[in-house]
């Protein structure tokens, strides 16, 4: 099985470039994923023209699976209600004899601060509760403080409940977007996975823009970044575990 996980596309932001945008979708193309996991930031203020140019450019994204949520920018101006009537829900799931991906929308309107809430708890247990599948959360926030991204400042204003809950219930894999730098963290068994920003030039340092493939073998997990400037690809991660 293999999953895509990209992240702050910023589809309509100054600092997008096309170019980039375009070979995301070429790479996902010969790729083929079977699921398309994307944690948000797909606009810049959320306007409706920008959920117009969301719209053209997801529906070229030929991957049946798509879990997707929003970003802090994409909560701005009211614009979680359109990303609701676009995609169906901010909490979506996906689910087969082999994977469960929960989606959270982790965004406040208006404000660039993460926040789970507790409603969501429960939620949260009941779903990635199964046994003998892989469990991944995907919320655009991180959970855990990255390096060399500057002042901390947006992290999930809950993340020590939420943290905690990740580890008890085993998760796998969190996978976050939001600081524009790729970075994985391990905290007890699971692997928090922070993609980069596929396609925009809010870059940090001389970093580059990406994504990540996540290949899932019996027993062996590899997640690959791909620098989506050159194609150029780098084993970030390898995980032995049976499921
Ligand atoms: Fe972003
Ligand atoms: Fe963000």
């Amino acid at each position: 099985m293999k999953i895509a996980h990209v992240s702050d596309l910023h589809l309509t932001s100054m600092n997008f470039v096309e170019e980039w945008g375009e070979n995301v979708i070429k790479i996902l193309d010969s790729e083929n994923p079977d699921i398309v996991v994307i944690t948000g930031d797909f606009t810049t203020e959320a306007f409706i023209h920008e959920w117009d140019v969301v719209k053209e450019y997801m529906d070229r994204i030929g991957t049946k699976n798509k879990i997707l949520v929003p970003g802090n920018h994409d909560a701005r101006n009211e614009g979680y209600k359109i990303f609701e009537e676009m995609f169906g829900t901010r909490f979506p799931c996906y689910e087969d004899d082999k994977v469960v991906i929960l989606g959270l929308d982790s965004t406040v309107p208006d404000l660039d601060d993460g926040h789970v809430g507790r409603e969501n708890y429960a939620m949260i247990e009941k779903k990635l509760s199964v046994e003998n599948k892989m469990k991944i959360l995907a919320l655009h926030h991180h959970l855990i403080a990255i390096p060399g991204t500057g002042r901390e400042r947006n992290i999930a204003v809950d993340a020590g409940h939420v943290l905690r809950l990740i580890t008890e219930l085993d998760v796998d894999f969190v996978f976050s977007g939001h600081k524009h730098l790729p970075w994985v963290w391990k905290l007890e068994n699971t692997h928090f996975v922070t993609a980069g920003t596929a396609s925009s030039q809010r870059l940090k340092g001389r970093s580059h823009p990406s994504f990540n493939i996540m290949n899932v073998e019996d027993g062996e997990t590899v997640l690959d970044e791909i620098n989506v400037a050159d194609s150029n690809r780098e084993e970030i991660l390898r995980v032995e575990r049976s499921f």
